[in-house]
């Protein structure tokens, strides 16, 4: 392995217990993130594309930390984070942040704006005083599009995409080197999407930032990242470079995503792969390949045998299937 990979994921677990009855007793596991391996390099875009419930969400909690692993490791510059102390938890947080969905929700109603892009330099004790800190927070604020003005609005003066903005402000102040957007645009109408990609690429030009970019929009994690993973039930099962994968997808459903996402499919003039059936449930998943259910290339083997491993089909290509 690469000392320069930014990020590594070995084999990474999240079950669930499920419990029932007087003595709570454990009746099953929601398997919702179910050995996932994959490295980001520094300064790059990482892309997660995979349908409701796929664990996209799970996988975002464990790389910041935020819940326990059930199994594997996670390695940041080298080092466990998944081992660390709170501590040590909390001395990382600087360096990776997050930007959520619902850039309503994640902002204080009673703070203004500008007080919460100023919180975390509070919190960790960056700038000497009051006056150097609103000199950095001004400085932020007109760096993501906003108007210093508006330092003392609050949330709800402010539309979807500038609140957005308002949280990209919070997260960059830090001058974090990893940034973790869990579908950071999906609440936003499309013109507005646009322009905030714009500013997150923008800003990861200037400042080297890695991002982790979770979207269920094919076309938006086409825009934004090199490399492009598609998880399915808790795994991935398809990783590549982006053009690699947009252009000649292998896993079965990868290629039934691809065909079906409008304006993927508008370029490339694809028949579409309609899928059938639903998404089995995380709680008990199939024992071999978890989509065989719904695969129109399903055999015996896929049925019956353990699951396949993530495979290196062609260079830096990796498919999790048995056709290859
Ligand atoms: N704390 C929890 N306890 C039990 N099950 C959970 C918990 N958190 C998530 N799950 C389950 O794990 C699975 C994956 O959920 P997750 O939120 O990670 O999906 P997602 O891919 O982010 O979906 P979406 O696109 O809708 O945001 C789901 O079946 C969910 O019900
Ligand atoms: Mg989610």
């Amino acid at each position: 392995m690469e000392p320069d990979n930014h990020l590594v994921v070995k084999n990474v677990v999240k079950h669930y217990p499920i419990r029932k009855g007087l003595f709570s007793k454990i009746v099953g596991n929601v398997h919702a993130v179910d050995g996932v391996s994959f490295q980001i390099d520094r300064g790059k875009t990482f892309g997660l594309v995979g349908e409701s419930g796929c664990g996209k969400s799970t996988l975002a909690r464990l790389l910041m930390s935020l819940e326990p692993l059930s199994g594997g490791q996670i390695l940041y510059k080298g080092q466990d984070i998944s081992r660390f102390s709170k501590k040590h938890i909390f001395e990382i947080r600087r360096k990776m942040q997050l930007i959520f969905q619902d850039p309503y929700s994640s902002l204080n109603p009673r703070k203004s704006i500008g007080h919460s892009i100023e919180a975390p330099l509070v919190t960790h004790g960056i700038a000497a005083n009051r006056k150097e800190r609103r000199e950095l927070v001004t400085q932020m604020m007109d760096e993501v599009g906003l108007d210093v003005e508006q330092f003392k609005r609050y949330p709800h003066e402010f539309s979807g995409g500038q609140r957005q903005r308002v949280c990209i402000a919070r997260a960059m102040i830090l001058e974090p080197e990893f940034v973790l957007c869990d579908e950071p645009v999906s609440a936003l109408d499309v013109s507005i999407q646009a322009q905030v990609i714009n500013l997150l690429c923008n800003l990861q030009k200037k400042r080297n930032v890695t991002y982790f970019f979770i979207s269920h929009d094919l076309n938006v994690v086409k825009h934004i990242s090199d490399v492009v993973a598609v998880m399915y039930l808790g795994r991935i099962v398809e990783l590549a470079p982006k053009n690699v994968l947009y252009k000649r997808p292998l896993h079965p459903y990868s290629q039934a995503l691809i065909s079906s996402a409008p304006e993927v499919n508008l370029k490339q003039k694809k028949k579409r792969t309609v899928l059938t059936g639903d998404v089995p449930s995380p709680i008990d998943p199939p024992k071999g390949c978890h989509f065989c259910t719904r695969c129109r290339y399903v055999e015996k083997k896929c049925t019956n045998e353990p699951s396949p491993e993530l495979i290196e089909v062609e260079h830096n290509h990796f498919v999790r299937c048995w056709l290859y």
